[in-house]
Formats: C-alpha cells, sequence, structure tokens
C-alpha cells in the first residue's frame, strides 16, 4: 500500500513562529505553568485542542461568502436544518454558538437536585453544565477503557450491566437522561461500537431513559466502527452515521471538532415539548431559534462541513495520522493510550513519569516539558482537570493521569507529525530531570482553565 497522503492541497498557509528554549522557560513561567494562560504566538505547534481549530475548505469560505445575515428565517438556517436533520433523522434542530451552549440549556431544562445524569464519560463541559443545575453526573465506562495501555477496539464503550443496576438502585424517575459520547473524548478518544450504542439504546428503553448522543466527533467514530466492527466494513461512514443516529432520542454537538467550523453547535431532538423549553431558554441566553448565538455564514459553514466530514479519504488519512504518532511513541517505548484514538494522541503520564505523586499533577509537568523543549502545546486530562478535595482538603485524584496532543483537522502536515515525534522522545529521555507542580490558584469550577502553578 503507498504512503496515506493528505487529501487536500494547501492555497492559505500562516507563518509558524519560532521561539527558543530558554525564550520557552520564561514563557511557561510567566504563564504560571499552565499553557491555556501562554499567547497562542508563542507556540509553535499548537495541539492543545482539536475544537475551533480545524481549516476549512475553500467551500466552506465560499459559504460564509454566501451566508444570508437575516435576523429570521435565514436561507443559511434552513441549509443548516435540513443537513442535521438528515443526518440524524431528528426533526428539531436548535443552533446554538458552541457544544456547551446546547448542554447548559438541555441540562437547565432536564437536570437539578437529586437527578443523575449517565454516560460512559462526560466531558468537562458536560459534566460541569450537570453539576451547575445541581445534577450529579455518573460515568459507567467499560473494565477495557479504565486501562490506557490494553489495546481493545472500542475503549469507549459505556458499561451497560454497571448502568442497569444504578437505574435499579436509584430509580429511573431519578435519572432524566442518558448521554453517550462519540468518540469518548475524556477516556482517550476511544470509539463506542454500534453493539454498545445498541445495547444501550436497549437498558434506555426498557426504563423509558432518553439516550442523548454527544455528537462531537461522530464521524470519527463511525469509521472506527467501519475499519472494526464486524459487518460494517462495507457500508459508507454516511449509512453507519444515520443508524448510529437512529437509536438516540437527541443529541448536542460542537460544531468545532467533526464540522470542520471555528464556532457553532446544536441541539437536535424528537420530543416537542422539550425543544419548545429549550428554545424558550435559547431565545433568554443565546438568540432566536433559526440563528441561536451564530452568525448566518456560520451556520453555512456548519451544514457544508458536516457532509465535508464523512468522506472516507478525509477520514483514512485523519484516523491514520494519529495511528502514524502513537506507532512512533509506542515504538520507542513511551506510555500512550493504545490504540490510537479519533483526534488525539494521549500519553500516559503516570508512566512517563512514575516519580511524580498524583498530588504533583504528573500531566501538567509534562505538558510544561514538551512546552519548553519544542514548543508544542498540549493539555493535561487528569488530576489538574478532574480532581476533586475530600473534606480534608486531600486530593481526590482522576481516574488516570493523561497528556493530550489534540491534532487540529487538516492543519499539519506529516512532518510537523515527525517533529511532534522527535520533541516526545527527547523529553522522554530526559524525564527523570521533570518535577512536579502545585497549585498556587484556582477557581472552583474548571479550574485547569486558569489555575495558576509552580514547580515543587
Ligand atoms: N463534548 C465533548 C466530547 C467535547 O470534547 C467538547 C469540547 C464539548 C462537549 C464542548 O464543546 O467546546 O464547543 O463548548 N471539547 C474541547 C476539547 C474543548 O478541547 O476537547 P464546546
Amino acid at each position: 500500500m503507498k504512503t496515506i497522503i493528505e487529501p487536500f492541497r494547501i492555497k492559505s498557509v500562516e507563518p509558524l513562529l519560532f521561539t527558543t528554549k530558554e525564550q520557552r522557560k520564561e514563557l511557561l513561567q510567566k504563564a504560571f505553568y499552565n499553557p491555556f494562560l501562554l499567547h497562542a504566538d508563542d507556540v509553535m505547534i499548537d495541539l492543545l485542542t482539536d475544537s475551533g481549530t480545524s481549516a476549512m475548505s475553500s467551500a466552506q469560505w465560499a459559504g460564509i461568502m454566501l451566508g444570508d445575515e437575516s435576523y429570521a428565517g435565514s436561507k443559511s438556517f434552513y441549509h443548516f436544518e435540513s443537513t442535521i436533520q438528515q443526518l440524524t433523522g431528528m426533526p428539531l434542530v436548535i443552533p446554538t454558538h458552541q457544544g456547551r451552549a446546547s448542554e447548559k440549556i438541555l441540562f437547565s431544562i432536564v437536570g437539578g437536585k437529586g437527578k443523575y445524569i449517565v454516560s460512559n464519560t462526560l466531558f468537562d463541559t458536560t459534566r460541569a453544565n450537570i453539576e451547575y443545575s445541581g445534577a450529579e453526573g455518573v460515568d459507567f465506562l467499560c473494565e477495557e477503557g479504565k486501562h490506557p495501555s490494553i489495546p481493545a477496539p472500542f475503549k469507549g464503550n459505556m458499561d451497560v450491566e454497571a448502568f442497569e443496576k444504578f437505574i435499579q438502585e436509584k430509580g429511573a424517575a431519578n435519572i432524566p437522561l442518558c448521554m453517550v459520547t462519540v468518540t469518548n473524548n475524556s477516556g482517550g478518544g476511544q470509539p463506542v461500537s454500534m453493539a454498545n450504542i445498541k445495547a444501550v439504546k436497549a437498558v434506555c428503553s426498557k426504563y423509558s431513559i432518553p439516550l442523548f448522543i454527544d455528537a462531537c466527533r461522530f464521524a470519527e467514530n463511525c469509521y472506527f466502527i467501519k475499519l472494526r466492527e464486524e459487518g460494517y466494513s462495507d457500508k459508507s461512514v454516511e449509512s453507519i452515521a444515520h443508524e448510529l443516529f437512529s437509536y438516540a432520542d437527541g443529541c448536542t454537538m460542537s460544531a468545532k471538532k467533526d464540522a470542520f467550523a471555528n464556532i457553532g453547535g446544536f441541539l437536535a431532538m424528537y420530543n416537542v415539548e422539550l425543544a419548545k423549553q429549550c428554545r424558550n431558554l435559547l431565545v433568554i441566553t443565546e438568540g432566536f431559534p433559526t440563528y441561536g448565538g451564530l452568525a448566518g455564514r456560520d451556520l453555512e459553514a456548519i451544514a457544508i462541513g458536516l457532509n465535508e466530514v464523512m468522506d472516507e479519504h478525509y477520514l483514512q488519512y485523519r484516523i491514520r495520522s494519529i495511528e502514524y504518532l502513537t506507532e512512533k511513541l509506542v515504538a520507542a517505548g513511551v506510555p500512550v493510550m493504545q490504540p490510537a484514538g479519533g483526534h488525539a494522541v494521549y500519553l500516559d503520564a503516570k508512566a512517563f513519569l512514575p516519580h511524580v505523586p498524583v498530588d504533583q499533577y504528573p500531566g501538567q509537568a509534562l505538558i510544561g516539558a514538551l512546552y519548553v523543549e519544542g514548543g508544542i502545546r498540549s493539555v493535561e486530562i487528569g488530576s489538574l482537570m478532574f480532581g476533586k478535595y475530600d473534606a480534608d482538603g486531600k486530593l481526590i485524584p482522576a481516574m488516570m493521569e493523561l497528556v493530550r496532543l489534540a491534532i487540529p483537522r487538516r492543519v499539519y502536515t506529516q512532518s510537523h507529525i515527525d517533529y511532534v515525534a522527535e520533541v516526545i522522545l527527547e523529553v522522554f529521555e530526559k524525564r527523570n530531570q521533570i518535577r512536579g507542580l502545585e497549585i498556587v490558584e484556582e477557581a472552583p469550577a474548571l479550574r485547569h482553565f486558569t489555575a495558576k502553578l509552580k514547580p515543587l
């Protein structure tokens, strides 16, 4: 087989800004060892997130010019609406300015004190919006998903037995919604199988609990189903996506991921009463139901992106480029989440830095080292992001200490990825010199965004 090439050519480029190691040491210190506080200009390869960082296609940029900016009933809204109706089968489509705005609206209505929202793994903004409503978010990730180094095809699956046991314990009346995240971002970008979605749906139906999909990375998940699940290799990603959505009662999506948009999101569903309540809140917090916090041009770009993402040459290149980086690291003995996820490579910081205890945030220490060594920005998905304190102020650590290198869509080429591998290997050689960190300032919710730290 020949090299899998980037299925695009480049018409417009942005320069990378180069810095020295000495400069980066100082810049990191000034950013309180939190790369979220760095100026993006001081980053060479930005793998902080794959969200809103995609390169739009020429068709999307053309759509930007065609965007209809009418306040009500914009042509671009109807393009957006019909694209999502066709993709999901869901008739009621509500635009929002991004994923978390959809979550805020949904959970303000279905959440509340005494309620439980269950999931394979909730993303941090999803969990935060659930908790903000007074409800509790509960994750039931399958056992394979909890072990970074053990390869399995669908490590994003939900533990259906544990889910059903929980319903029997807490009562279905207290569980207003089950949300399955595809792919499972916080669990390593790992896919959920169609069989698992079907099994989750069966339990949901038995207890009349609506099933929602967090569809941020639906196309990447569907491509994994095509590659790995029996009976799907001959099906198109589009038809797999139709099947996936057919089991759901609704979905939320951040269009900043698999719609290649720089901003945007939506809620879609069948339930007329729930949609009415969502739209009432939407008007107060986002905007009129035919734009929901977005410009007409954004609605247009999203509609175009949602179809582009199901192109199988694109998905083959996308999934392969993540796998390529993972393979290079595995060959050198670097502890990484296996198999490769859909949008990111996840380093296992606990195994990478066994000398740094979890209450000294090994993931955060590692992202600092990657920045200083090569100007690469990544994000901790571990105890800084998910840690809590017990009554005595002692850290209750996260399940895993991961460092995520998220690859923006259609942005970096193979030589950028080769460079990233070289930097990680250099840091791996010097890993014994990396010290842990302590927090000097933190916010009560989503603290990883703004926390200030210092080295121990
Ligand atoms: N759900 C998942 C699975 C996500 O990954 C994200 C965002 C959201 C919901 C919220 O969407 O950012 O548009 O409000 N993830 C980004 C990331 C931030 O870096 O993984 P949003």
